[in-house]
């Protein structure tokens, strides 16, 4: 598994770090426009008093540069620049940066290693940490890429401090779903800190990113290739919150918040099947209710769409399983398993409406 270093500067470690993972010190640093603008000189400077030889590449700070236009043009200029296998891909952002760095250095010259230094809290929690890269093909998100885990992940919370309050809380629900499937005392933890952490406080952002990657790392290193249901849990609230953003048609709601939803309505399932209770279910409400919505209009939407148009966009989303929808549950707060039996509509039908009456 790739080793996970959380830290202050945590870019002043990079020359020891490379040569400890036998890394050259050769490498093509991705950036997006704002993580060049707010890090670049930064990394630039270090990396030159540490004796790197290193070429930067820029990406729009969008989606869509997850593309395969957007990875011919860096193939072409790694070309120019005369990189080839004996270098390494440093990705220096958030999530579309890490997938897309990844993607290249997956295939560029049969493979480069890849190092990750992610600059969101989604992506220091969850997306640069597992090895799935991707890229989009027109016809959906993410179809395209490998497993490539990283060499290495350098994270650095303090890069936190600029990133604007609706993609912390994006990240935050990632956070809070590791607190749900994996560790109750982390859940407790989020609760009584949750302020704390989006403000970006120490040693409470700290302590919340070190513990989410490693429960991320665990559970992919039991479950690389998401073969025994382990992988899976990780979906918590997902396929609710994969039906709503594909309602917004991926626009108007962030996958966080879309998460955050989702999670509402799969502890009313769980409850609802019995595998929490109800005070656990208050619990878990108690958690989501701190979450912030940029503006109320997320959740006015969600509980202006009827429960059955959500149910039919959950249906055609791509990643179930022989047409059945699959579902994350809960087995008490802090474990989580892959609910494998079909259900009826009607008890999910029931659970997201009680999910809108407590939003
Ligand atoms: N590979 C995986 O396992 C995995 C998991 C989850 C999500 N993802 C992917 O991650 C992507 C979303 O990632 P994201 O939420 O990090 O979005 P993102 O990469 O688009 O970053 C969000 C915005 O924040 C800016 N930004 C980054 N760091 C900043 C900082 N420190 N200060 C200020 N601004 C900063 C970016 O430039 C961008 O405008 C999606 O493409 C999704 O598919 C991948
Ligand atoms: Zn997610």
């Amino acid at each position: 598994m790739s080793e996970i270093i959380v830290g202050t500067p945590v870019i002043e470690d990079i020359k020891r770090l490379f040569e400890k993972h036998n890394l050259r010190k050769k490498t093509v640093v991705l950036f997006d426009e704002n993580t060049k603008a707010l890090f670049g000189k930064q990394i630039s400077q270090t990396l030159q008093k540490q004796g790197f030889t290193f070429v930067e590449t820029v990406v729009p700070a969008k989606e869509t540069s997850k593309s395969l236009r957007t990875a011919w043009k860096l193939y072409g200029e790694l070309i120019d620049a005369e990189v080839d296998r004996s270098w390494n891909l440093l990705a220096v952002g958030g999530g579309v940066v890490g997938d897309l760095g990844g993607y290249i250095a997956a295939s560029f010259y049969r493979g480069i290693p890849v190092i990750q230094l992610p600059t969101t809290l989604l992506a220091m929690t969850d997306s640069s940490i597992g090895g799935k890269v991707a890229i989009n093909h027109p016809q959906g998100k993410n179809l395209i890429g490998f497993f490539h885990l990283p060499e290495l992940v350098m994270i650095d919370p303090s890069y936190l401090a600029s990133l604007p309050p609706r993609e912390v809380y994006a990240g935050m629900a990632e956070v809070i779903k590791y607190g749900f499937i994996a560790d109750r005392d982390f859940l407790t933890y989020i609760t009584r800190h949750f302020k704390e952490i989006v403000a970006i406080q120490e040693p409470y952002i700290s302590e919340a990113v070190r513990t989410s990657a490693g429960i991320k790392a665990d559970v992919v290193e039991k479950d690389f290739k998401e073969q025994s249901g382990l992988r899976a849990t990780l979906n918590f609230g997902h396929t609710f919150a994969h039906g709503l953003e594909k309602l917004a048609d991926y626009r108007y709601i962030k996958h966080g918040e879309a998460v955050a939803l989702g999670m509402v309505c799969a502890l009313h399932l769980s409850e609802k099947l019995g595998t929490i209770t109800h005070s656990e279910l208050d619990e878990g409400l108690a958690v989501l209710r701190k979450f912030r919505f940029r503006s109320g209009l997320v959740q006015k939407r969600f509980r202006d769409i009827p429960a059955e148009t959500i149910l039919e966009s959950m249906h055609s989303d791509k990643k179930k399983v022989d047409k059945q929808l699959r579902f994350v549950l809960l087995q008490g707060l802090g474990k989580a398993y892959l609910h494998d039996e079909p259900l009826d509509d009607s008890i999910v039908l029931e659970a997201i409406e009680e999910a809108k009456k407590s939003c």
